[in-house]
């Protein structure tokens, strides 16, 4: 595993790629996370996918209003605004890319929406600005996968949440490496390596559970939803098709990473899941 300031230069480097700015802002419209299908939706149907799934946040949240909630690795606040708008929610989002949070800010101030979201440079690692117990809820959008030290996170949400405060969490597992073909796991070493991704090696499927007990919470519910998202991938897997070609063909596939990821994720699918974590911080 990196160093933390590796790490953190690495996922800096990431989303700052040409690549990255125009595919998120784009496609997604700067939201940075899976969409949530029934079997009716069409998989380009992005906008509302990607709602739906922030909709299953608030509700495993279940949260009263008004309560104090922490967005941690915000992107451009997309989800803290659902959070605001549709649950009630008081959301204090952070990040460590600016042109995130400045965008964040933007969106927020122009849907009247300053009082119950604010963005703030941080990085998950040390919450040291916020208060013992500030929170009563804390919640990572696909992110938690960029840590080079999960334990210190995990402590950090402990910290911040009050007793009984919920911790939900929207993240990957892997399959054990042993029980990959070497095709697989070179795919999947390569999108950990580009994607700035070093926790995923280590988060093997029940992994994150032990964590979380370990860092004092009760894990209430795993959901492996892999299934919910498996369209949108699919669009991702077709779109990146001719530039992960043409990237392999030059011999830069750096330069094309989100394109591999859509590829080999969905070739690959034995390799890794994606579920919803929710704890409760024990009193
Ligand atoms: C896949 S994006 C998800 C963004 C947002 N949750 C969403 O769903 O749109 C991951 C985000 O986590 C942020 N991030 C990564 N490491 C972080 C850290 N150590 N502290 C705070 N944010 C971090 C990235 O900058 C990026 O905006």
């Amino acid at each position: 595993m990196p160093d933390r300031d590796e790490s953190i230069n690495a996922v800096l480097r990431y989303y700052d790629r040409t690549e990255s700015r125009l595919g998120y802002l784009y496609l997604l419209r700067g939201t940075k996370h899976f969409g949530w299908y029934e079997a009716e939706d069409a998989r380009w149907r992005l906008s509302p996918a990607m709602r739906r799934m922030e909709h299953q946040l608030g509700r495993r949240l279940g949260l009263e209003t008004g309560s104090r909630v922490l967005d941690a690795g915000c992107g451009m606040g997309e989800v803290a605004r659902t959070m605001a708008v549709h649950f009630g929610l008081d959301v204090t989002g952070i990040d460590i890319l600016d042109f995130n949070l400045d965008e964040a800010r933007r969106r927020s101030e122009k849907a009247g929406l300053t009082e119950r979201t604010r963005f703030v440079e941080c990085d998950y690692h040390d919450l040291t600005r916020f208060e013992d117990e500030e929170f009563d809820g804390a919640y990572t959008m696909e992110t938690f996968v960029h840590t080079a030290d999960p334990e210190r996170v995990l402590a950090e949400f402990h910290r911040v949440l009050r007793p009984g405060g919920r911790l939900v969490m929207f993240e990957y597992s892997r399959t054990p490496e042993a029980r990959l073909t070497p095709a697989a796991r070179a795919a999947f070493d390569a999108v950990c390596e580009l994607g700035a991704m070093p926790a995923w090696h280590r988060l093997n499927h029940g992994d994150l559970e032990d964590l979380l007990e370990s860092a004092s919470f009760k894990v209430e519910s795993v959901d492996d939803v892999t299934a919910r998202m498996l369209p949108m991938l699919r669009m991702f897997a077709l779109l990146g098709r001719v530039p992960y070609a043409l990237a392999r063909l030059l011999g830069k596939t750096e330069k094309a990473v989100n394109a591999m990821s859509g590829v080999e994720m969905w070739k690959h699918q034995e390799a890794w899941h994606y579920n919803i974590y929710t704890a409760t911080k024990k009193a």
